[in-house]
C-alpha cells in the first residue's frame, strides 16, 4: 500500500523577531498559513530505505542521507524501533531554499506518511529536532508560531484567500539572512488575521534579505504592480515573496499578467491559502 501526502508551501503571513537566545537562534513570533501549491511524498514499505527525487526542482536537492527526509525518516525510525524499512519518492514542485519550508514541508509530510504506514504516532519532540520550522508543517493549519518554532498556536480557519509566489530562481541560505538582520528586536503581538491586519505587519527578515539578493525589491515591486493585491511580503528568511488577493481567481489573473512580463527565472504559482 501506498501512502502519500501532500507537503504545502509554508507561509509566513507575517514575521517578527522578537530576541535571540544564547545559543544564537533567534525568537520568532509569526503567522503561518499554508498554500494549496506544494511538493508531493509517497511512502511504502520495502526491503530497504531509498529515497528517489524526482519533479521540477529535483535537480537542485541531493536524496543522500543528509536530505531533511532521509533524516525524519530515520529519526522516527529509531524512535520506533525498527529499520526505516521505506521507499520514498518526493515530487519536488517548490524551490528550494527559498522561505516557503520546503525541506520542512517535506519532513512532516515523510513523519505524516510514516505515522500511517508503521500505524505510531509521530513522537511529539521529534519535529523540533528537524528544524524550526519542521513543528508548524507538522500541524499544517493557520498558526501562530513562536519561540524558535516550537511553539505551535492554532490560529483558526482562514477565509478562501487566493496567493500569487513568486521567486527570483536565487536560493538563500536562511543563517545568512538571519546573520545580516541588525537594529532593535520587534515588539511581536497577536492580532486578528484579516487581510487589513496582515497587510499592516511584516517581515522583519525582508530588509536583511533584500541587502543579501536585491532580486526580492524587484519581485516585490513587481507584486505591489498587479491589480487587486491586499498583500504584499516576502516568506520566512526569503527569497520567495506572495501577495494575497481576496479571492483565488484574482490571484491566478493576476499571475498570469505576471507571467507575461516576469524575467524567465521567475518562479510564479497562483493558488488559495489552505
Ligand atoms: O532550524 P533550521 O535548520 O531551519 O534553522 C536554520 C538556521 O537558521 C539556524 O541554524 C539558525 O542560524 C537560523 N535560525 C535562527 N532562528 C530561528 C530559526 C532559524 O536563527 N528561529
Amino acid at each position: 500500500m501506498i501512502f502519500e501526502e501532500f507537503a504545502p508551501a509554508k507561509l509566513n503571513l507575517s514575521l517578527s523577531v522578537v530576541g535571540r537566545r544564547a545559543d544564537g537562534y533567534h525568537l520568532l513570533e509569526s503567522l503561518v498559513a499554508f498554500a494549496d501549491i506544494g511538493d508531493r511524498l509517497t511512502a511504502e514499505a520495502a526491503a530497504e530505505f531509498s529515497l528517489t527525487i524526482d519533479g521540477p526542482f529535483a535537480a537542485s536537492l541531493n536524496a543522500g542521507a543528509d536530505n531533511l527526509v532521509s533524516r525524519a525518516a530515520q529519526l522516527f525510525a529509531e524512535r520506533v524501533g525498527r529499520r526505516a524499512d521505506v521507499a520514498l519518492r518526493l515530487t519536488k514542485n517548490l524551490p528550494v531554499a527559498s522561505g516557503i519550508g520546503g525541506g520542512s514541508t517535506d519532513a512532516a509530510a515523510t513523519l505524516r506518511a510514516l505515522s500511517k504506514l508503521w500505524a505510531a504516532p509521530i513522537p511529539a519532540d521529534l519535529p523540533a529536532k528537524l528544524g524550526a520550522d519542521v513543528p508548524v508543517c507538522v500541524a499544517g493549519v493557520p498558526a501562530w508560531m513562536s519561540g524558535i518554532g516550537e511553539i505551535v498556536e492554532p490560529a483558526g480557519a482562514l477565509p478562501d484567500w487566493g496567493i500569487v509566489l513568486v521567486n527570483p530562481g536565487v536560493a538563500l541560505a536562511t543563517p545568512a539572512v538571519f546573520k545580516a538582520r541588525s537594529g532593535a528586536f520587534s515588539a511581536g503581538g497577536k492580532f486578528m488575521p484579516s487581510l487589513d491586519a496582515i497587510a499592516a505587519a511584516g517581515n522583519d527578515l525582508e530588509a536583511p534579505a533584500i541587502a543579501l539578493v536585491p532580486a526580492i525589491a524587484t519581485v516585490l515591486a513587481a507584486l505591489r504592480g498587479l491589480p487587486g493585491i491586499r498583500v504584499v511580503r516576502m516568506s520566512g528568511s526569503g527569497a520567495t515573496c506572495f501577495a494575497l488577493f481576496d479571492r483565488p481567481e484574482n490571484a491566478a489573473q493576476a499571475a498570469k499578467a505576471l507571467k507575461a512580463q516576469a524575467p524567465s527565472a521567475w518562479w510564479i504559482a497562483a493558488g488559495r491559502v489552505a
